[in-house]
């Protein structure tokens, strides 16, 4: 059996980065500078290191980017001032909160702060209906990047069987829906699902979402299907692993995302995309006007 084509996430979140960067430029020619906020509470070890690739990622852009961070015993009160100082300015088009948040704080009451407009994740309740809707909105960052991803390499959604492994807000619920939208036909699983692996076989397109090492066996794959793995997981061997056994899928997909290089460095894209539109949007200005693709 021949491998399977690696999706590189790495190459195509830096061609968008780049896209970014020249429609930010003429965006700023225009008077608007494109702001992004992100809020990070505690010591998460993880949320610390995703948090610098995003600001790396959005400063090289040319955005400009402020991170506010608290310490893990932050108030709720005190957090959603922080919040609410940040909707208010004017600077700033796109505001993320990390997540996870420590557990004495409600993460649903915070991004409800965030105005929809400035949501960049997709997570109030507002773009999340624009989702399930078809309305025009924010989409979150993960599962935007797997349908741009399989986008870019020319992968249809169109009439495929997309089985989705994992049923979170932030991937596997927003992921259905996207597909959904490209007229796939969609299952979703979930860490109790009864016969995973019967549903997986049965995946044109298998989405791995559900934070186990390397849960998903080789031959759980469809001869011929695309894996999109969004694990990021820490082996017992201490090597970075995603959800999916990859040398066993790579075998029989025929095309999969790697981890690390993969899905991750798409999320991270995704977040400039969506800063981007969302300051083009409040400057009056559109895709067109800066030259952008999209
Ligand atoms: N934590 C892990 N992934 C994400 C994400 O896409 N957005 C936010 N806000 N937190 C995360």
């Amino acid at each position: 059996m021949s491998e399977a084509r690696i999706l590189d996430g790495k190459a195509t979140a830096l061609a968008i980065r780049t896209e970014v960067r020249s429609a930010a430029a003429k965006l700023e020619e225009s008077g608007c500078r494109a702001g992004l906020a992100v809020v990070l509470v505690g010591e998460d070890p993880a949320s610390h290191v995703y948090v610098r690739n995003k600001d790396r990622a959005a400063s090289d852009a040319g955005l400009a980017v402020q991170t506010v961070r608290l310490g893990a015993a932050t108030t709720q009160e005190r957090l959603l001032q922080e919040v609410r100082t940040l909707a208010e300015d004017d600077a700033v088009h796109g505001i993320l909160v990390q997540l996870p948040l420590p557990s004495h704080l409600d993460a649903a009451e915070v991004i409800e702060a965030i105005p929809p407009h400035k949501d960049v994740d997709g997570l109030t309740q507002s773009n999340v209906a624009a989702l399930v809707t078809g309305r025009p909105g924010l989409r979150p960052c993960t599962p935007a990047g797997c349908i741009e991803l399989l986008t870019r390499y020319e992968i249809g959604l169109e009439g495929k069987h997309v089985v989705v492994v994992g049923r979170s807000m932030l991937v596997g619920k927003p992921l259905a829906h996207l597909a959904l939208a490209a007229n796939a036909t969609v299952t979703i699983c979930h860490s109790r699902t009864q016969e995973l692996e019967q549903h997986c076989r049965r995946a044109d397109i298998l989405v791995a979402a559900v934070g186990i090492p390397e849960l998903i066996r080789g031959d759980w794959v469809q001869p011929g299907a695309v894996v999109l793995d969004v694990g990021i997981n820490r082996a017992e061997d201490g090597r970075l692993v995603g959800d999916v056994d990859f040398e066993g899928a790579s075998r029989i997909a025929s095309a999969i995302t790697p981890v690390p290089g993969g899905i991750g460095p798409m999320t991270i894209a995704m977040l400039l995309v969506n800063t981007l539109q969302s300051a083009a949007l409040r400057c009056g200005m559109t895709a067109k006007d800066l030259g952008w693709g999209r």
